[in-house]
């Protein structure tokens, strides 16, 4: 293994939203990062790092064995974020989403040398649609994932846990600015709807949620490849009890910062069924908690979205 500052990350999916943010910590602590990502939406937000000497990018397909037997060579850590994500995009492509977010993640794991890390993020939305009879979903929650998306991650998961050195993340909603823009998640979308209608139609308002801001993301990132030794073998819910929220709860403080009407409408469905809260007592056992509050993440979203005049193209996708 590597000296601490030396460590070479391969992170897939580096271009996307989250992994822009992820890959831009991981150099600022001083790791090497290798990048992998197709460009699928045509992204710039990597250019920044072509100046810094510990980046590297190999442009291409995560099912493209020679590139990937490549791309795992003297790395210490592997961040396999490359999916095709969330469930309307899996639902048109269904094929290819089983191919990238269940085949490739663990053809990965194949190519690796023994001890080589490996970190894969799945999804809360496989605890199914209803909160356990105790109140929170722990870890131990069985996962009934209802769309393709949520299958393909909970599969890729349950497999890669029988593998040695492996961690996985269940992330709850994340929402915040990166520079590939994801307007599709829930907060983010509330929130630019606020901004460009002036008003909010929230479904099944009752509907409850846990939330994390994306730079909490990156930081779980960088402390579970500080932390792998003794965080490895095990599934972890990343997120604070205390952004367990409702969708009322959520549109009330973007009503707030934004003055938009709201108005519920508790008659339509919320085609997303996820309805639960999650504990996250496993994390923090392990010695990290996110640090953004739910004030602080919503009013940066506020200000960063405001500044922008391009027109929303998730505008006519009714999600919630
Ligand atoms: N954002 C969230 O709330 C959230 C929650 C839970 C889990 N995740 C997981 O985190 C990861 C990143 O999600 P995101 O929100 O950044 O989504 P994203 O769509 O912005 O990022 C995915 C990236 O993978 C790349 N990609 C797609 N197919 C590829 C392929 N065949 N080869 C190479 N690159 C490919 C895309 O270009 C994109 O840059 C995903 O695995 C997702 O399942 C995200």
């Amino acid at each position: 293994m590597s000296s601490e500052a030396s460590r070479k990350i391969l992170v897939t999916g580096a271009a996307g939203y989250l992994g822009s943010v992820i890959v831009t910590h991981l150099l600022q602590q001083g790791y090497r990062v290798r990048a992998v990502d197709n460009f699928m939406y045509h992204q710039n937000s990597l250019l920044p790092h072509f100046i810094n000497p510990r980046f590297e990018c190999l442009p291409g397909d995560v099912r493209d064995r020679e590139l990937m037997a490549r791309a795992v060579e003297g790395v210490d850590y592997i961040v396999n974020l490359a999916a095709l994500v969330g469930a309307p995009l899996c639902r048109q492509r269904e094929k290819e989403a089983w191919e990238i977010n269940y085949e490739a993640a663990l053809m990965l794991e194949s190519l690796r040398a023994p001890g080589q890390g490996y970190i894969f993020p799945n999804t809360t939305s496989g605890y199914g649609t209803q909160s356990p009879v105790s109140g929170l979903c722990t870890e131990d929650t069985p996962q009934e994932p209802i769309s393709v998306y949520g299958k393909t991650k909970v599969k890729a998961e349950q497999e890669l846990l029988t593998r040695p050195d492996v961690v996985t993340f269940r992330f709850t909603t994340v929402f915040g600015l990166s520079p590939r823009l994801r307007l599709d998640l829930m907060p983010n979308d509330f929130m630019w709807r606020a901004l460009r209608q002036g008003a909010l139609i929230v479904f099944e308002s009752h509907f409850q949620r846990s939330f994390i801001h994306i730079t909490d993301i990156a930081r779980c990132v960088a402390f579970t490849i500080e932390n792998f030794e003794k965080m490895k073998g095990r599934c972890y819910n990343i997120g604070h009890e205390r952004m367990n929220k409702t969708k009322r709860d959520l549109a009330e403080k973007i009503s707030e910062l934004t003055g938009c009407y709201l108005h519920y409408n508790d008659l339509r469905e919320d085609p997303d069924k996820r309805n639960y809260f999650i504990a996250f007592d496993r994390i923090r056992a392990a010695g990290f908690e996110p640090r953004v509050d739910w004030d602080e993440g919503l009013r940066a979203l506020y200000n960063g979205l405001k500044t922008l005049h391009w027109t929303n193209p998730f505008a006519n996708v009714e999600y919630y």
